[in-house]
């Protein structure tokens, strides 16, 4: 979907709140939230799936706030989580664990132990020693840990290298070659009950081509493993569906299952539990940055916007070259744009957040950065000891503060001068 913001009078407006208003109210940086565009995003899927059994695990690495985290855990989704720390955050917003799968490449003993006390629904298994520590973690509790192995498809995501997942050459999951034999070596293990299999190819996935080979791939392996006599009762296929940055044409959600789901029909498939991992097709045009322009300097090669936001609170331009759209938050200012590359307070030249932008600004003036649900607040960090920024959730009206911002007392808390 498009991003969820309207314009009205000149003004930028979200739900039923104006950005303007929002900001004057909490300051900047500030990241707001439409908490329809979640749920319209999340009904999307579930019309794909109607009449099936099927499980939206929510990919709480895109947005780990506990008020997202919360609109999606009431509206039934389980949680994709990735380590200990998104485990404690599931849980606090009263997640069912049943609906919890534990992905990641470098799980911890400490935090296999635990998700096995809590009893999360599966673990995705990504190696054959993991395997093994699992087993070993598990038995030592008097407990079996329900697993899945990722499989690497090697299908190739169309992607930004850095967030695609399933070639042979990234570190995730287990080669498709060696899948079947780390599947008997599972089902060996007396501490493991081995439940499914899982995949996943890549992250901002814009064409329904390299799904429909990634799920090919993945059946042929189910046949292979059922074949030697290890049931699989569900298949997860991860997350990875794109948005529209700019202008970029992703499937629809609905859409591209309805293809994935007449392929799985076709094989003989249709029966079996299916598992996603959404992330930023949930919550990433949910999201708006609004920033304060601090000053403009007209250089002789380019003009430079400066906002309050930096590559701290909005990382992706600056690690992955992403594209945000950038809109004054006010469009009514007189006069002719400049061309200017917006830029953020940090020392480092890579702190930009976009390059070539005509805008309408001066000093004082709101910007809003679009399409920064995902993978933005989740990724923040306090370099330069910047706070990070608030976040408020918005719903017809009513904006809700959903993080204060963070105060520099908090940042020193943990801290001391030593001896
Ligand atoms: N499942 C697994 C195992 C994953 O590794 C990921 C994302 C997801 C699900 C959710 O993928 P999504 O639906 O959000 O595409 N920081 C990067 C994206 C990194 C994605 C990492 N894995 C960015 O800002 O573009």
């Amino acid at each position: 979907g498009e991003p969820h913001v309207a314009r009205r009078d000149g003004q930028l407006w979200m739900e039923g709140a104006s950005l303007q208003a929002l900001a004057r109210e909490h300051g900047t940086p500030l990241f707001a939230y439409s908490r329809q565009w979640m749920l319209d995003a999340l009904a999307a899927y579930q019309r794909g799936f109607a009449g099936r059994d099927a499980l939206v695990c929510y990919a709480m690495k895109a947005n780990s706030s506990l008020g997202i985290l919360n609109v999606f855990a009431q509206a039934g989704c389980g949680f994709d989580i990735v380590s200990g720390g998104e485990l404690e955050r599931a849980l606090a917003v009263g997640a069912d664990p049943a609906k919890i799968i534990f992905s990641g490449v470098g799980k911890t003993r400490a935090e296999m132990r635990q998700a096995l006390s809590a009893s999360i629904g599966c673990f995705n298994v990504e190696s054959e020693e993991e395997l093994d520590v699992l087993n070993e973690v598990a038995l030592a509790q008097g407990q079996r840990a329900k697993v899945s192995i990722r499989i690497n498809p090697d299908v190739d995501p169309k992607t930004h290298p850095y967030i695609s997942t399933g070639l042979k050459g990234n570190k995730f999951g287990i080669a498709h070659s060696r899948a079947l034999h780390a599947y008997r070596h599972a089902a060996s293990l007396p501490g493991l009950d081995v439940k499914g299999i899982d995949c996943h190819i890549g992250s901002q996935i814009t064409e329904t081509a390299p799904y429909l080979d990634a799920m090919e791939r993945v059946l042929d392996l189910v046949e292979s493993i059922e074949a030697a006599g290890i049931p699989l009762s569900h298949i997860d296929f991860g997350g990875g569906l794109g948005i529209d940055y700019n202008g970029d044409t992703p499937p629809a959600a609905d859409d591209l299952w309805r293809q994935l789901l007449a392929r799985l029909d076709a094989r003989g498939f249709g029966d079996r539990k299916l598992i996603i991992e959404p992330g930023r097709s949930l919550v990433g045009n949910a999201g708006v940055c609004v920033t304060e322009v601090l000053f403009t300097k007209p250089g002789e090669d380019r003009n430079f916007c400066i906002v309050d936001a930096a590559m701290n609170d909005l990382p992706r331009p600056a690690m992955y070259q992403a594209f945000h759209r950038i809109e004054a938050v006010d469009a009514n200012r007189e006069g002719a744009p400049l061309r200017y590359d917006v830029v953020g307070p940090v020392c480092e030249s890579g702190d930009w957040i976009g390059r070539d932008r005509d805008l309408n600004v001066r000093a004082g003036d709101l910007l809003a950065v679009l399409s920064a649900g995902a993978y933005c607040m989740s990724m923040a960090s306090n370099y330069n000891t910047r706070n990070r920024a608030a976040e408020v959730l918005v719903g017809g009206e009513k904006a809700t503060l959903i993080r204060k911002r963070e105060t520099i007392a908090d940042q020193l808390r943990s801290e001391s001068v030593g001896d």
